[in-house]
């Protein structure tokens, strides 16, 4: 879709003149005449530049789970931040924020970062620390942030990344050491035999296997009965620290997040996104016998903004409002559109997977009857999707353009949206469809 003439001239232009591309993260750059500016988002709902309305299914890349410009969060943030910022010393929000994330996920201890890459670089140094040993086991296609030690086989070609049994290796970038390849080890997801088989080969070296509970970044790709107990015990068996990188997850799909949805305990979770309703604050947490070891000279952890006053009392009256209910409403809304959606796609005769938790439903465009892993995503018809998502943009709905990302909602969405935007899909696709 075409952005709007204000929006190109007067911002996008100007903003290429200060920054690559006029973004912030490559993923916001969806070309010269299609990139976005934002003038305000306001509950559940964007405003781009041009006063074009759409209902915002991408909520930040997820964090946005009671609505933009929630009352409660921003009451508590103006009233907090009178007392300072930043003040690399403890303070009573980061207290009661630890406190709160403990009686909603049933840790022992949290330490706080300020992105998800922040919160699972740490975590892996951590598992190292822990174990003494140094390789990642991670999942074909799973993304875990921006550091060198998990951008590798994010979204690798397909064909291209390799024979299934042992999948390459692929850098997401250039600018990775190449020595780093010696320390990751990528297997499909859902596997447990080719699981089973990595780790009973090289677990004297394998630190931590990090697993997103349900791939997040694969259009909510979901385990299999039983897949996470069976790596759980994988990782007893063989002494192996399991991360559980709920930074999509967490305080979005439960209130405990993918440890109480799928039932199984990481020794490592990491937590970002829904905790602050966007503002920028992550998690480290764990059980004692894991997270007691950080201290003073044992295993490096901190930052100059971990823990900042903004985002602690962000996060303590996001926590406040997910105990009052909003995962129920936002849960709600999404099994109205994963219904919606299945029932469109079925009636049109389109050979589709919806999956996923009801706060963030993904769509696979493909002819299998489940998608299990990053192989059978990539096979699927993301041309398609991509026409479609822009046909919704056209028509004021706004999920990603990326069929990776699965369609976020939040507390703020209403009833009236879910039918708006069922209205909108179905439009959208009979379109497409049509044009094929
Ligand atoms: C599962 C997962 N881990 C880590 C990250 C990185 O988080 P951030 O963008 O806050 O650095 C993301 C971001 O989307 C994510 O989805």
């Amino acid at each position: 879709m075409k952005s709007g003439p204000k929006t190109r001239q007067m911002f996008h232009e100007r903003a290429k003149k200060a920054m690559p591309l006029g973004v912030n993260s490559n993923f916001r750059y969806w070309g010269d005449e299609e990139t976005l500016i934002v003038k305000k988002g306001v509950g559940g709902y964007l405003y781009d530049q041009d006063d074009n309305r759409y209902i915002d299914y991408r909520l930040g890349f997820g964090p946005v789970i009671l609505g933009h410009g929630n009352k409660a969060v921003c009451d508590r943030v103006t009233e907090a931040i009178k007392i300072g910022t930043s003040f690399a010393m403890t303070h009573e929000y980061e207290i009661e924020a630890a406190e709160k994330i403990k009686s909603l996920t049933g840790v022992d201890l949290v330490r706080y970062a300020n992105s998800g890459t922040e919160a699972t670089m740490h975590a892996i140094r951590m598992a190292r620390a822990y174990t003494g040993r140094n390789k990642v086991l991670k999942f074909e296609g799973a993304y875990h942030g921006f550091h060198d030690y998990t951008l590798w086989s994010c979204q690798p070609p397909n064909p291209g990344c390799g024979y299934r049994r042992n999948p390459l290796n692929i850098p997401h970038s250039s600018g990775i050491p190449q020595a780093i390849n010696d320390l990751v080890i990528n297997v499909p997801f859902n596997d447990e035999e080719i699981l089973e088989r990595k780790v009973k080969e090289g677990w004297g070296d394998i630190a931590c296997i990090i697993v997103e509970p349900l791939m997040g970044n694969l259009a909510s790709t979901m385990p299999k009965d039983g897949y996470l107990q069976f790596v759980r015990k994988l990782c007893d068996e063989h002494g192996i620290v399991m991360i559980m990188d709920e930074v999509k997850t967490g305080f979005r799909i439960a209130k405990g997040g993918a440890q109480e949805y799928f039932n199984v305990k990481g020794d490592l979770m990491t937590y970002a996104k829904s905790i602050a309703n966007g503002f920028p604050l992550a998690v480290i947490a764990g059980p004692e016998k894991v997270m007691g070891e950080i201290g003073y000279q044992q295993i490096a952890h901190g930052g100059t903004y971990c823990g900042n006053v903004a985002a602690t009392a962000a996060a303590c009256a996001t926590m406040e409002e997910i105990e009052k209910g909003a995962l129920e409403k936002a849960g709600a809304h999404g099994r109205k559109l994963a219904e919606g959606f299945t029932k469109i796609l079925k009636e049109q005769s389109i050979p589709a997977v919806v999956q996923g938790p009801d706060t963030m439903p993904g769509i696979v465009f493909t002819e299998k009857e489940r998608v299990n892993e990053f192989r059978d995503w990539s096979n699927g018809d993301h041309g398609f999707y991509e026409d479609v998502i822009e046909a919704m943009f056209r028509r004021g709905v706004m999920p990603d353009i990326d069929s990776r990302e699965p369609f976020f909602t939040c507390a703020a969405h209403t009833d009236e949206d879910a039918d708006f935007t069922l209205g909108v899909f179905e439009e959208a696709v009979k379109e497409v469809n049509s044009n094929r």
